[in-house]
């Protein structure tokens, strides 16, 4: 409000008003421990548009990008769209989603001009302690064409004593080739104000700047000077939405392990579990349709019961699925009581 009767309203420099740059640069020292120039970092309009604009700012056709699965949607269409090739490195359920050190050795290519690290990850709420995290950077380290992205979007969702981390600052042979992305949506519960940002070396986030220079400019001045406020202002609100988020996680990883033939890990971070439906493959409906992979399951599970969760092989790994627990805990309860019941009818 401050910022608009001040007439904060006009066009602001491509890669945001210096206020919120500096105000970035501090909240990479402060709580990653990592050194940013100002001139270092970028605003842009969401998290995603720092990926976007990082991928077409760097992306010839031929250059892969390296998905560890499952992944947030947008990755590969993102990549695809910026005219690269997507690949993908599995994880497994028994490994809580977590990516593993030879596999990922395997899947680098001399193409490989990026790997997306997410942690906390959509959709499967994993997150990298320092230790496996170090292992993924030693890895990273023999392999000097690939760049890192890190998206860190729900860096302050996790829970008790995890200890989050980013990749620069667990292997500083990296930073010269990572950029560290953030952003307010998760954290500042703004995910309607569009202010995402990132770090990383200058000439990079200048191709950046170039790129968003065409496409959108500055972000909105107005999202823009609110994020200061989020960045410089109290924190006190991150150890009640964690506490909060904390209980449901714990609720709901409880209620579907108790569903019949669900598999349910419990994961460090996000907002986001993601079982495994592997033994509802092959059963009965109580439509008498015949369940033949996640997306059956799924939207079974909604025409049934009226429970929306998101099938897994849309994440790039099955057959699991996706719940959402940025909700109440009486929703929950409710849902999940019902997703029990729908797994417990099935023949
Ligand atoms: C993993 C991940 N990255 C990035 C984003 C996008 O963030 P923003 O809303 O700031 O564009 C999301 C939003 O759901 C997300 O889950």
């Amino acid at each position: 409000m401050a910022a608009i009767r001040r007439g904060e309203t006009k066009y602001t420099p491509v890669s945001g008003i210096v206020p919120l740059r500096e105000a970035i640069a501090r909240k990479f020292k402060r709580e990653n421990g990592l050194d940013y120039k100002p001139s270092q970092t970028i605003v842009c309009t969401g998290g995603k548009q720092v990926i976007y604009n990082a991928l077409l700012a760097t992306l010839n056709p031929g250059d892969e990008v390296l998905i560890p699965t499952p992944y947030w949607v947008s990755y590969p269409e993102m990549v695809g769209l910026c005219g690269g090739t997507a690949t993908f490195v599995q994880t497994a359920l028994e490994d809580n989603f977590k990516l593993k050190p030879e596999p990922l050795d395997r899947a680098i290519t001399p193409r490989t001009k990026w790997i997306i690290l997410n942690s906390p990850s959509n959709p499967s709420g994993a997150a990298y302690s320092r230790d496996e995290m170090k292992k993924i950077t030693d890895v990273l380290v023999r392999h000097p064409q690939v760049w890192v992205l890190t998206d860190d979007m729900y860096e302050h969702l996790v829970f008790g004593d995890f200890e989050f981390v980013t990749p620069a600052q667990v292997e500083p042979k990296l930073y010269e080739r990572t950029l560290t992305m953030n952003g307010v949506s998760k954290a500042y519960a703004m995910t309607g104000w569009r202010i995402g940002y990132a770090a990383g070396p200058e000439h990079l986030v200048k191709a950046m700047d170039f790129v968003q220079g065409q496409q959108t400019s500055g972000a909105s001045t107005i999202a823009q000077w609110a994020a200061v406020e989020a960045l410089e202002g109290p924190q006190d609100h991150l150890q009640t939405f964690r506490k909060a988020f904390e209980d449901r996680r714990d609720l709901v990883v409880s209620m579907l392990n108790q569903a019949n033939g669900l598999k349910c890990p419990t994961p460090e971070g996000a907002f986001y579990v993601y079982p495994s439906c592997a033994e509802a493959i092959g059963r009965k409906a109580p439509s008498g349709k015949t369940i033949g992979t996640d997306e059956d399951f799924v939207t079974e599970l909604l025409e049934t019961e009226g429970v929306a969760t998101v099938h897994g092989t849309a994440f790039g790994l099955g057959p699991n699925f996706r719940v959402s627990y940025a909700t109440s805990n009486a929703v929950l309860e409710e849902a999940c009581s019902r997703i029990q019941r729908f797994c417990g009818a099935l023949r």
